[in-house]
């Protein structure tokens, strides 16, 4: 892909992301699989509709959709610590089983935010699904418990498959490590 020339190196193939992808899907389904009630999947845009759409194929049980916006990053690569609301839910999660879905974990800000702000909509079951999750970054203000992590990474700023640097490279199939002089310019 023309994108992969900004990379100093791929991170996780599409085909490890697929793999893995696949896991996760098995294990909610067979968590859940003894309520029948829906689960709530919750995308947090943009970063996580990519991982979103395939994840939900991977879960054999019924599954509603649900979308929000929040924004916690700039155009550069370190966190503000602000996290804004942009769009909300457009359904009720009270008495439902919710699954946050996002794509990576950093700081924590974002999913400390939201997570202490759908608790209190009175959800059945509420529980967290990242893609990557970079613990080394953690900040000390963040007190997240991760219920499904895809891959632990490394303490590099990663593009593709959803993610971004100032809104380009998230069409990439893979995830890569992005050459500094590409965030440096
Ligand atoms: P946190 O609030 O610091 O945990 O940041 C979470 C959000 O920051 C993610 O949902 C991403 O949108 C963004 N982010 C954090 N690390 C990266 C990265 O390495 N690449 C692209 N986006 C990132
Ligand atoms: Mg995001």
């Amino acid at each position: 892909m023309i994108l992969d020339n900004d990379l100093e190196k791929i991170l996780i193939s599409k085909e490890q992301i697929q793999k893995r992808v696949a896991e996760l899907g098995q294990m909610i389904t067979i968590e859940y699989a003894k309520d029948p009630d829906p689960i709530v999947l919750v995308c947090i845009l943009k970063g996580s509709v990519v991982f979103f759409s395939d994840l939900m194929r991977q879960i054999d049980h019924d599954c509603r959709l649900d979308f929000m916006i929040v924004k916690s990053y700039g155009a550069g690569t370190d966190t503000s610590g602000n996290v804004r609301f942009v769009k909300d839910l457009d359904g009720s999660i009270t008495g439902k089983h919710v699954i946050i879905v996002e794509d990576i974990i950093d700081s924590g800000n974002t999913l400390t935010f939201l997570r202490g702000n759908l608790i209190t909509r009175g959800a059945k079951t509420l529980r967290i699904c990242t893609l990557l999750d970079k613990p080394d970054r953690r900040s000390p203000r963040s007190n997240i418990t991760v219920d499904y992590c895809g891959f632990t990474i490394p303490n590099e700023f990663v593009v593709g498959y959803g993610l971004d640097f100032d809104e380009k490279y998230r069409n990439m199939p893979d995830i890569g490590i992005l050459k500094p002089e590409v965030y440096r310019k």
